[in-house]
């Protein structure tokens, strides 16, 4: 484990193969629970190019009309969304020294074209919390900066396995991902990445 800036914490190869597979298990029963969804812009209604679904009690929507927030049903089927996988339970426990359990871990589906532009993760009501990602499937070019959107940025790669934390410093930290590498993996047969990201959304 290291520090790549102040308050990311990246723990490369986290997960064995083994532990990779059975996470994406996991997550398709998810995705049958809770299908993906393509999330909108808040007043533009402009599409993500990630698609999204999300496991835990709480998990994270957008759309125009009602913007950024978190909700316990699916914004199209109103179905709850499905309990937490193990793995990424066991990885907020091994990462994070917050004491309480994360209450979302969403789920972002990127295609060899989408990616994530820069912004920060501020709809918790707790920043004492960390952010705990893990990356499944393709490698990507993900890029961090400070809490200002204009401080200078930083990019690495992530790949299959990799478990990273933003905490401390870089809790508030702009962050995105500038683009995928396309048949870096075997994981996901179709090709494309999975990140998950857990959170603490309510003050505990
Ligand atoms: C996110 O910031 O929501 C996703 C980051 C990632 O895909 O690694
Ligand atoms: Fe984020």
């Amino acid at each position: 484990m290291h520090e790549i800036v102040p308050g990311l914490v990246y723990a490369p190869g986290y997960l064995s193969r083994e532990e990779q597979d059975e996470l994406v298990v996991d997550l398709r029963e998810a995705v049958k629970q809770a299908p993906l969804f393509t999330p909108r812009m808040p007043r533009t209604g402009k599409e993500f190019s990630v698609r999204m679904t999300n496991c835990g009690a709480l998990g994270w929507v957008s759309d125009r009309e009602r913007g950024y927030r978190y909700q316990a049903i699916h914004p199209e089927t109103s179905a709850p969304w499905s309990p937490m996988p193990r793995l990424a339970l066991r990885a907020w426990d091994d990462l994070s020294p917050y004491k309480h359990p994360p209450e979302a871990c969403l789920v972002n589906f990127y295609e060899a074209s989408a990616r994530m532009g820069l912004h920060q993760d501020r709809d918790e009501e707790d920043f004492d919390a960390p952010v705990v990602s893990l990356s499944l499937g393709d490698s990507c070019l993900f890029r961090i900066g400070g809490t200002q959107r204009k401080a200078p940025t930083k990019s690495f790669k992530l790949h299959s396995g990799d478990a990273m934390m933003l905490t401390g410093p870089a809790r508030l930290a702009f962050h995105g991902v500038d683009r995928i590498m396309g048949g870096t993996s075997t994981l996901l047969p179709q090709g494309g990445r999975l990140n998950l990201t857990l959170r603490r959304v309510t003050k505990a």
